[in-house]
């Protein structure tokens, strides 16, 4: 007898009806990964959503842990929810998304005083060597093909013994629903469309598997202390076991002095 070599049907995996595959060819008026364009849609549904208020942020917050007094760099903040959590928690936190849209939404929500700058992370980053305790990167390493310098730039800005926080999405989600599916141990790139108000914005990620994660953290010098699989919150409106995010605690190595 042959060995079982696929998955069962029932994968565990469970994606928001807004966002469906990309099939068609894309229409090229429409630019890809333009979270302008759908800013205030996306902050709205990030707010409450299962995946997101139930999953993802309460894994990302109880990683950081005690955070009083901290200074954090959160990379890809989008409209500032994290930024939010951690600043009610005493952090000073410092927010940067290549996104100008998504940064209104949350200048709305943090204030005129708070420090929330356009930038991308694949470039290198407009802060000092070892200005932060800590970086946290909800959701937006998945956005980029090399994590090489965007690791190397955290890693630059974090003191000696800072923490990288890191969440994305499972790779076995996108491994699971593609059909044809993907070579598991390839990277690879997927479009999905996300759908507000009957229109439809392509966003292209890159799905890699574990062991890529793994050696792209050892590889910029971190120290991998937790990798973990969130489960949903106990508060959640809906019950969910399945298949969503992973998230990786990666530390700076301490300098040499101790
Ligand atoms: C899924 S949203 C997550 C936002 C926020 N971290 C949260 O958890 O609510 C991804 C964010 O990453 C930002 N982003 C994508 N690519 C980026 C890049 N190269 N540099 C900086 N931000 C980026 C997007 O603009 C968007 O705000």
């Amino acid at each position: 007898m042959e060995p079982a070599t696929d998955v069962p049907e029932s994968s565990g995996v469970q994606r928001p009806d807004w966002i469906t595959p990309a099939t068609e060819p894309l229409d090229p008026a429409i630019p890809v990964n333009d979270y302008d364009g759908f800013a205030e849609e996306y902050s709205a549904e990030n707010e409450s959503s299962l995946l997101n208020a139930y999953i993802e942020r309460p894994a990302m917050i109880a990683l950081a842990g005690d955070v009083a007094g901290r200074r954090i760099l959160d990379a890809g903040c989008g409209s500032g929810p994290l930024t939010a959590a951690l600043r009610e928690r005493g952090a000073v936190v410092t927010g940067i998304d290549i996104s100008a849209g998504m940064l209104a939404v949350a200048r709305r929500r943090l204030g005129e005083d708070a420090d929330l700058r356009v930038a991308d992370v694949r470039d290198p980053l407009p802060f000092a060597d070892g200005e932060f305790d800590d970086v946290v990167a909800s959701l937006v390493l998945h956005y980029l093909e090399d994590w090489g310098p965007t690791l190397a730039e955290m890693r630059r800005v974090l003191r000696p013994g800072g923490r990288l926080i890191a969440s994305v999405n499972h790779p076995f989600v996108e491994w699971l629903s593609e059909d044809p599916r993907p070579v598991y141990r390839e990277t690879t790139s997927y479009t999905d469309l996300w759908t507000f108000n009957g229109k439809s914005f392509p966003l292209t990620f890159w799905r890699r598997p574990l062991h890529a994660m793994t050696d792209a953290f050892t590889g910029a010098g971190f120290r991998l202390t937790v990798i973990s699989e969130p489960q949903t919150a106990p508060d959640a409106p809906e019950p969910f076991a399945g298949i969503s995010f992973m998230c990786f605690v990666a530390e700076a190595p301490p300098s040499p002095a101790g």
